[in-house]
């Protein structure tokens, strides 16, 4: 496994890989990286000749007041997760990503605002433009994500197409804890009572899941029954959003007529913000 920090040298390995008929699986990151990460290593390993993992904590996704200072990084533990399964581990600086002239961003409209996009400003647009730049950096054949970031993914998605990048991109099923926390870097940041309330935000996801298995389709009661079922954890300390939408257009929905609908929320336990969501589908 080598590690490279210049996205010339980057391009330069790529580009040659590339001419040689070798496929290249990409999966970024932003380090601290845990089994969910490793799913989308091995998935790349399975489909590809080479497989390039980024680090980077990008530090444009992040808003000022944001966790950018103290997100938890583990250069070294990392790299030794990553040997024997990523060729290369790209490791690009600020100053190389950033130089002091930069003054391009990439916006995806529309898939950007709703969701996270309400209470995380910028994010998105920090997020596309650095995947942007990866993308152009490594040449991948196909990169990966994961449906933990369902957001996240469909703006990629949208991305690769609006702009007619050659790609493909895969996203891969969200890994959880045994009690269903979906595993995040930022999960390091819980208290021991806060990491036994948190997944809290995963059981009500379920009780909509089940409620749409049921058959309501009156997404104000599918949201108002997770809304319940969070207010049973007093340590969630804000519910930011959780609701059924569209699972292409992110939409908000009122009444579900399609038979794929995204459950998504995002909620405050402690000071930490955590994410997650449930993909229905086969609605009839
Ligand atoms: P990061 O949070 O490090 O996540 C890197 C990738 O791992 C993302 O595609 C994310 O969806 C996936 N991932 C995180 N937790 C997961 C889980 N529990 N199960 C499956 N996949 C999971 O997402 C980012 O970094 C950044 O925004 C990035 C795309 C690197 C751009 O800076």
């Amino acid at each position: 496994m080598e590690t490279i920090r210049q996205p010339r040298v980057m391009r330069e390995i790529a580009i040659k890989e590339k001419k040689n008929g070798k496929s290249i699986g990409f999966v970024p990151t932003m380090g601290a990286l845990h089994e969910g990460h490793m799913s989308l290593v091995r998935t790349a390993r399975a489909e590809n000749d080479i497989v390039v993992a980024s680090i980077f904590v990008n530090p444009t996704q992040f808003s000022p007041g944001e966790d950018f200072a103290c997100y938890p990084r583990s250069l070294s533990d990392d790299l030794e997760k990553l040997e024997g399964l990523a060729d290369f581990v790209f490791l690009p600086e600020k100053e190389n990503m950033y130089p002091p002239d930069f003054s391009t961003r990439v916006e995806v409209e529309g898939l950007s605002e709703n969701m996270c996009g309400r209470f995380r400003p910028g994010h998105f647009r920090g997020v596309a433009t650095v995947v942007l730049k990866l993308f152009n950096m490594v040449q991948p054949s196909r990169a990966y994500f994961g449906q933990k970031d369902y957001q996240q993914s469909a703006v990629i998605k949208k991305l690769v197409r609006d702009l007619d990048l050659t790609l493909e991109v895969l996203v891969c099923p969200t890994v959880r804890e045994s009690d269903g926390l979906a595993l995040s870097s930022r999960n390091s940041y819980l208290q021991p009572e806060e990491r036994n309330a948190a997944p809290a935000l995963y059981r009500a996801l379920q009780s909509g899941a089940k409620a749409l298995k049921d058959g309501q389709r009156d997404a104000g009661l599918v949201g108002g029954i997770m809304r319940q079922s969070l207010s049973e954890e007093p340590l969630v300390r804000q519910v930011q959003y959780i609701a059924a939408f569209d699972a292409d257009t992110l939409e908000e929905l009122e009444i579900i007529k399609k038979n794929s609908v995204v459950l998504a929320g995002a909620v405050i336990v402690g000071t930490t913000r955590l994410i997650d969501n449930l993909l229905v589908n086969d609605l009839k």
